[in-house]
This record gives structure tokens, sequence and C-alpha cells, in this order.
């Protein structure tokens, strides 16, 4: 067995699973905010994309993605960041960015050179580190800290790390904190990794999920196409989670190798998945329609949990409310707490060190069970 997969801890969102399962066996009706898995419909529009692509014959797919695809992945960068991205050679697509964060690593870490470090922040989505330790990486892990914006601060790390380190990943709008940045922080991080000859990976599963109109977040290819790359997804801009698409997108040099790393790996996206997938990055309706859904159950657990004396973080965007744990308590206490009353949330520590003392709310249960939730919200 790989060492990495011996010394991988459980994967948080499959031990809630198993735990909501077993509750759920019992005959309890639960209210989950725990994983960002949202219930809203996928647009009717993108459904019957995939049904009028489903092909009699069904062929390989390639791993460049259909030039349609592309190009609307071109189109939307065009339209929401001002950026031009040559389709041809600075976008690919996955099979959802979660396959395409793990796999960057693979791709493009070789440890026997001495670049052997992958730098992320924590909290953290979990797959920074997995994808790391599987491609044989060391790991530096910057904790994350509330007084600081929950920003990872490349600038900060001794030159010692920076230079054995082939890749950093950012990710803003930020999971689990919602934590964002401007340009200015992203043109530092960009020339500091450029100063050490680091890879830039920004995953930006997030970026069309704001709460606030006047402030949409920002994207690393708004500041340089040179040593990085940016991940996307349809996910939870689209409600498509469970047709695994997103996209990788910059320096035309490093989608040329990960392309060809790629396509030894067999990570193609079905044709019919893509056809999907171009509806929904050419149509900028259904993301705010989302936003409004989303930004009303913000609104309202907030307000709600205000007034049952939690403390929320303020956030402009992502998919979640992160929270302090009521009188400075225990997150895993409160969680279990939370779950014999029917209520699922994420205690801080399963996104890794600085999130103890902290819980996550995916804003996934509709607004009245959000209102039937917080009726028997534990303080
Ligand atoms: C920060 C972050 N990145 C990437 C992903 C993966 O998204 P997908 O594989 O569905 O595109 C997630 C999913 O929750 C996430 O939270």
């Amino acid at each position: 067995m790989n060492e990495a997969l011996r010394a991988l801890r459980p994967y948080p969102m499959a031990e809630l699973q198993r735990r909501k399962a077993s509750l759920r066996d019992q005959g309890i009706d639960l209210f989950d905010f725990g994983t960002g898995d949202p219930i809203e419909p996928t647009p009717p529009m993108i459904r019957q994309a995939l049904i009028d692509a489903l092909p009699t014959i069904s062929q390989y797919p390639s791993v460049a993605g259909t030039p349609a695809l592309r190009s609307a992945v071109a189109d939307y960068f065009q339209r929401r960041f001002a950026v031009s991205l040559d389709a041809s050679s600075q976008v690919l697509p996955s099979a959802g960015s979660k396959e395409s964060i793990f796999h960057l690593p693979l791709a493009m870490l070789d440890p026997a050179s001495g670049r052997d470090t992958v730098i992320y922040g924590s909290p953290a989505y979990p797959v920074y580190q997995a994808g790391a330790l599987f491609a044989g990486g060391r790991e530096h892990v910057v904790t994350l800290k509330h007084s600081h914006g929950f920003r990872l601060d490349l600038t900060a790390l001794p030159s010692e790390v920076l230079d054995r380190s082939a890749i950093a990943w950012i990710n803003y709008p930020h999971n689990p904190t919602g934590a964002c940045v401007d340009l200015a922080y992203l043109r530092e991080q960009a020339a500091c990794c450029r100063e050490h000859g680091i890879l830039l990976a920004s995953d930006e599963c997030y970026a069309d999920l704001w709460f606030d109109d006047a402030a949409p977040p920002p994207s690393l290819l708004q500041v340089t196409k040179e040593g990085i790359l940016v991940f996307g997804s349809c996910s939870k801009r689209s409600g498509m989670t469970g047709y695994r698409s997103g996209f990788i997108a910059g320096d035309a040099e490093l989608i040329a190798s990960f392309r060809r790393w790629r396509a030894a790996m067999g990570v193609g996206s079905p044709t019919f998945i893509e056809a999907a997938a171009t509806v929904a990055w050419g149509d900028d309706a259904h993301p705010a329609e989302r936003r409004a859904i989303f930004s009303a159950k913000r609104a309202l657990l907030c307000a709600g949990l205000a007034e049952r004396g939690i403390d929320i973080l303020p956030s402009e965007a992502g998919l979640y409310i992160w929270a302090t744990v009521p009188s400075n308590g225990d997150a895993d206490a409160y969680a279990a707490r939370c779950l014999d009353a029917g209520i699922v949330i994420s205690p801080g520590g399963f996104f890794g060190n600085g999130g103890d003392g902290f819980f996550r709310l995916a804003l996934v249960p509709s607004l009245s069970d959000c209102e039937r939730a917080l009726a028997i919200w534990p303080s």
C-alpha cells in the first residue's frame, strides 16, 4: 500500500456522511449544514444540453476537451474578469476541480530535484494536502489567522521554505472561512512566486458566489497569466456537483504539460457533460439567481444565530458561514450537541490547524428548513 494512503486521515466529509447515515437509519430527520453540496436544481437548460448531447455511439472524450467548452470558459473570463484567454492553449477542462487539484502535484512535482514542497494555508479544503502527499511531496502548512483575514501571505515565509517549494495553493473566496482577497494581495503573492520559481495555483471554486454585489471576488488571472494556474468549477456556481466538471486556466506552458500528464492518466471529461458545462459557462443569469438564494439563507442564519449569541465572522463570498463555537467551547462537542438536535455542522478542526474553536455551516438547507433549524439551535 502507498504509505500516503496509510497516513491519510479519514476524509472529514466521509466521516460526517457515516454519522449522518446512522442517524437517518434511526429515523431522525436532519438539517444538514455539513457538506457544501447545494440542493437547488440544476437549471433546466443545462440539463437539456446534456440530454441533447447524449451520443448514440459513445467514444473516448479528448483530454483537451471540446473547442466549444474551452471557448465558453474563455468568453466567461472576458465577461466576468475582463481577461482575454486563448481558448486553445490557456484553458483545459477537468472532471471537477477536486481531481485536477489532487493531480497537479503528480504532474508538476519532482521531489528528487530538491523542489519537493507544496505550500498551503490551514484551515483548508483537504485535497491540497492529499495531492502533495500522494505525489511524494513535503507539505508546508501555514496556519491562517483570523487577525490576518485568513490570508496566506507567502511573502512572510522564510526563503529557505520558498526556495524548496514547487507549488503554492491559494483559495479565495476561502473554504471554510469565506475570506476574500483583493488584486493587490494577488499581485504580491504572484510576484513572490515568480521571484522564487514557484507555481502559484489558485483554487477559485467559489469565485461566482458572492454576497455583496459591490465586491465580486477577483481572479488571479487578472494579475498575470505566467507561472500560474487557476482552478474553476461548475459545481456550486451552476448546481452541477454531480456532473463533475471544471477547468484549469492560465500559463500556456503549464497547461501543455498538465495536458500531457492528464492524457497519460486518462482524465477526460465526457463530451455530454462538456456540452452541459458549455451552456453553464455561457450564462450569467443562473449564478445570479443562486447568489440571491444563498445570500437570503446567509442573512436569515446570521440574524438568527446572532440572536442566540453566536459570533459569526464577516465574509463577502462563498457557500459557508464560519462562526465561533459558543462560550469558547470545544467544536467537536458542540457539533455532537447540534447533531443530537438533528442539526449537522462541521467542526472547524475538520479543516485542519487553525480551525479549532470554529464551526462551519454550508448554506444548503432550504430557507424554511433554515428557519426550522434556528428554532431548535443549541447555544
Ligand atoms: C475549496 C474547494 N475547492 C475545490 C472543490 C471541488 O469542487 P469540485 O470538485 O466539485 O469542482 C471544493 C468542493 O467543495 C472546494 O471547497
